[in-house]
């Protein structure tokens, strides 16, 4: 009898024990919620290459190869709106000034030539900074915008008119930067915008930034391309 009665006061105390832990996952020490927090992008990505099918086999081994794709499948020698943010040196946007030779098409290049506004991975904040030299380019279908984007963008795209397919190259590599980017562009992205990462997979950088502003904005896309470590990743906008 006394036994019984210590045995249902022990489950009830387990049973208890175990449903506080899962309606708070945070309740635990600080070190056990930094450790679900860390853990957390890397679920999401799991997750996310599991529900966009993404499979080594049909991964492309350069940007270079995964650009050639996008060329060739999709904008062709169509008119396209380029747009880079983060140029560094321009060598992102010059090979796709290569890649597209139509008089038609347009490029805007943005980036503060002064470096980073904030460190990122290994580099602190400034690095890759040109010393404000803005890349030299004899073709007059590229436009340079020096400038922190959150002071630039806005003046720009309150007299942009978009003109052709929307080409977007995020290279800016901080979260934040990238989803200034995509929420101050929204407007201009329609159904078959492309969207072009350079370092997707860093999380929680790109790949966040990504995720928080589809989600927020309720875009529907497909996965287009990437490489193999998913550095490189093209999203089209449905
Ligand atoms: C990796 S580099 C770009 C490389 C370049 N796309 C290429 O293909 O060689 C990243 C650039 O993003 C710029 N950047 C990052 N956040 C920025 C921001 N909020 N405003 C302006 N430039 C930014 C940095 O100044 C840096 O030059």
């Amino acid at each position: 009898m006394l036994r019984r009665a210590i045995k249902a006061v022990l489950r009830n105390f387990y049973s208890f024990a175990i449903r506080g832990e899962e309606e708070s996952p945070g309740a635990g020490r600080w070190r056990d919620v930094t450790a679900h927090f860390h853990s957390g992008w890397q679920l999401e990505l799991k997750e996310w290459m599991r529900v966009h099918n993404i499979q080594d086999d049909n991964a492309f081994k350069t940007k270079h190869d995964m650009d050639n794709a996008i060329s060739q499948d999709i904008t062709g020698n169509d008119p396209i709106d380029f747009m880079e943010f983060g140029v560094h040196k321009g060598a992102g946007i010059k090979r796709w000034m290569g890649l597209n030779g139509n008089p038609e098409s347009r490029f805007f290049g943005f980036d503060t030539f002064s470096g980073l506004p904030e460190a990122w991975a290994e580099l602190p904040q400034g690095g890759l900074d040109v010393g404000g030299n803005i890349p030299v380019s004899d073709d007059d279908r590229v436009e340079f915008v020096a400038g922190l984007f959150q002071d630039t963008l806005a003046p720009f795209l309150e007299t942009f008119k978009l003109r052709n397919r929307l080409v977007i190259r995020l290279d800016a590599d901080l979260y934040s930067s990238t989803l200034f980017v995509l929420a101050s562009l929204d407007r201009f992205v329609d159904p078959g915008t492309i969207i072009i990462f350079d370092q997707f997979s860093y999380l929680p950088h790109e790949f966040s930034a990504f995720v928080d502003y589809t989600r927020s904005f309720y875009r529907d896309y497909e996965v287009f391309a990437y490489t193999h470590n998913l550095l490189k990743m093209t999203i089209i906008i449905k």
